[in-house]
């Protein structure tokens, strides 16, 4: 049981034994540590419902309070706050008990959910780009962390493979460069993309071909074999490519793209028609929205059958949500996408409550994120202006920290250098966009994010790399049947720090914010530092070395599985 989740339960009964009340207390670690480790915010709102003063209220708590054996006697500051200091001999047995625990006493989630995250999901024909990477880097965090907690987790790659785009792509592709459309890999994913350009442009600016393309897109949708046949060809063309990333940045999905769902879609129309929510607007069939306004103020529509018959990117999510709910028997639904869709996901999410498709006890979050910024603060665009391929982005992060660990270690083995260029520069990438606030937009730098100072990957990845050489030079091996005594300060700063690492893990699984993680394996390896500028290790008395060998373990597994979470693996030499 994590700390937090220890003190609730004090607090509970507290509550329930004082007042008479069944509440889920709110206990929140200390802003400052003058104020303690761990604070009760309760007594506030409750005075206002028993219709009492504040600190009464909490006076009331704190004598019901069975807390003796975690921490020194409460105090109630300001209106009625309850201020907790945990006692050093309970630091040292929790310490002790996560020292034994393979999970470092982080618990399982209890019930255990079927959770869908739906990420990365690019393009086919087009380049997955710098989004696509925000998405790919953040939802598969997520799905870490969801994962280690126990839940079930699909991880749904929502590609990008129907649509308008492979009527034009095909139509020109025919005329243009015709074997690409019935022989495999005989056009770079790049050329693809190029003439999917071409084709649009095309499509954009001669009626003929637009309505050549449309045809080819009642073929496919059709099932009319030539048109499928070069529609799996160019799918299996950009999936390989998409996969050479996965596999650089350690990633793993399961694609169901958006033609998945194609069988799917005029159950949707029809279903709403029957509920009486579907309207015609202009040829259109759609569902008036609530809350949406165009300027005049009238409700906007949510399209979801243009007048031409076709159906678009929100049917699909709508088959997409009935489907996950009712055949996957999702209990929560996680989509990580730009925060330019969010009008999109509260559109989707909307009609499908008022439908009755997406029932209370089902979850529902669009996890948005900002751009990447380029460090000119503009739009981040490579060279030439186009949007930066994402391969190239990663090889070249790769390329930088090889060149680092090359200047300053020359003579070690190449095959140590590419192993350590690898985890350094794509870790360094993932770090850099996980420990922004993921709403802000964000600058990238290589400079910064390859920088062994600062909140960045190589700082916590050297951290570790540090701590686990103080292990190494150790002689005598750790006696684990001993107790661990901890008594410095800085050590029992280290120590609340590590025994707050479920909260934090808790903390993110609920809000999804990586960046929490971030910020506290990075505060961690600061307040390891100073316990190990404060306090000798290796020549420190029996008693105390072991502890503090043990601090140095807790300390270095915490820094593993947190940035195992992040995605990121750990070195044992760098
Ligand atoms: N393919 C879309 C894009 O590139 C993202 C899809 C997100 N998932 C979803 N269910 N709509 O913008």
């Amino acid at each position: 049981m994590s700390v937090l989740q220890e003190l609730k339960g004090r607090f509970r009964s507290a509550i329930r034994q004082g007042l008479q009340l069944e509440i889920d207390p709110q206990i929140t670690a200390a802003k400052e540590p003058k104020f303690g480790d761990y604070q009760c915010n309760d007594a506030m709102g409750l005075a206002k419902k028993l219709g009492s003063k504040p600190r009464d209220v909490a006076q009331k708590i704190v004598e019901n309070l069975d807390i003796a054996d975690i921490a020194e006697p409460p105090t109630i500051e300001g209106p009625g706050f309850i201020n907790l200091r945990l006692q050093v001999a309970y630091i040292n047995r929790k310490l002790e008990s996560i020292w034994h625990d393979d999970r470092l006493g982080i618990p399982l989630a209890d019930p255990p959910q079927r959770i869908v995250v739906d990420f990365s999901s690019p393009n086919i024909a087009k380049e997955m780009h710098v989004g696509h990477l925000r998405s790919t880097i953040i939802g598969d965090c997520i799905a870490r962390i969801l994962e280690f907690l126990g839940h079930e987790v699909l991880r749904l790659n929502h590609v990008g493979d129907w649509g308008t785009q492979f009527g034009m792509l095909i139509t020109h592709l025919k005329e243009a460069f015709p074997q690409a459309l019935v022989a495999a890999d005989v056009l770079a994913l790049g050329d693809l993309v190029n003439f999917y350009r071409e084709a649009k442009k095309r499509f954009d600016e001669d009626e003929s071909f637009r309505e050549r393309a449309r045809l080819a897109v009642v073929d496919l949708q059709a099932g009319e074999a030539t048109a499928r046949q070069a529609w799996q060809l160019l799918c299996e063309q950009s999936r390989r490519e998409f996969q050479k990333i996965y596999d650089l940045l350690d990633v793993r999905l399961q694609e169901r793209g958006e033609s998945f769902y194609n069988p799917f879609l005029p159950a949707v129309v029809e279903d709403l028609a029957a509920l009486g929510l579907l309207q015609e607007d202009a040829g259109a069939k759609c569902v008036f929205l609530e809350g949406f306004q165009n300027k005049e103020g009238q409700p906007l529509p949510l399209i979801v059958q243009k007048s031409d018959g076709g159906y678009n990117y929100a049917t699909t999510d709508l088959a997409a949500l009935r489907y996950r709910i009712n055949v996957d028997k999702a209990d929560r639904i996680i989509y990580v996408t730009d925060s330019g869709q969010a009008d999109h996901f509260a559109q989707v999410f909307q009609v499908a409550r008022r439908a009755g498709w997406l029932p209370d006890r089902v979850q529902v979050e669009h996890v948005p994120f900002g751009l990447v910024l380029g460090e000119d603060g503009k739009k981040f665009k490579t060279r030439s202006g186009d949007t930066v391929a994402l391969k190239e982005l990663l090889h070249e992060a790769i390329e930088r920290a090889f060149a680092d660990i090359d200047s300053r270690n020359p003579d070690a083995p190449l095959s140590f250098k590419q192993e350590v260029a690898k985890v350094v520069g794509i870790g360094a990438v993932k770090y850099a966009d996980l420990s922004q606030n993921r709403h802000s937009n964000y600058v990238f730098s290589f400079d910064k994010m390859l920088s062994l100072q600062g909140n960045t990957a190589p700082y916590l990845l050297y951290a570790y790399v540090r701590i686990q050489g103080i292990g190494r030079k150790s002689t005598k091996p750790i006696d684990r049947s001993l107790p661990i005594h901890i008594s410095h300060p800085s050590e029992i700063v280290l120590a609340k720090h590590l025994l707050q690492c479920a909260e934090v893990i808790d903390a993110v699984a609920t809000d999804l914010m990586p960046n929490r993680l971030c910020q506290y394996l990075f505060e961690l390896s600061q307040k390891f530092n100073q316990f190990y500028d404060q306090c000798p290790i290796l020549q420190a008395e029996d008693g105390e070395r072991h502890s503090r060998l043990a601090l140095c373990e807790i300390t270095a597994r915490t820094l593993r599985l947190g940035l195992g979470l992040l995605g990121i693996p750990v070195l044992e030499r760098m």
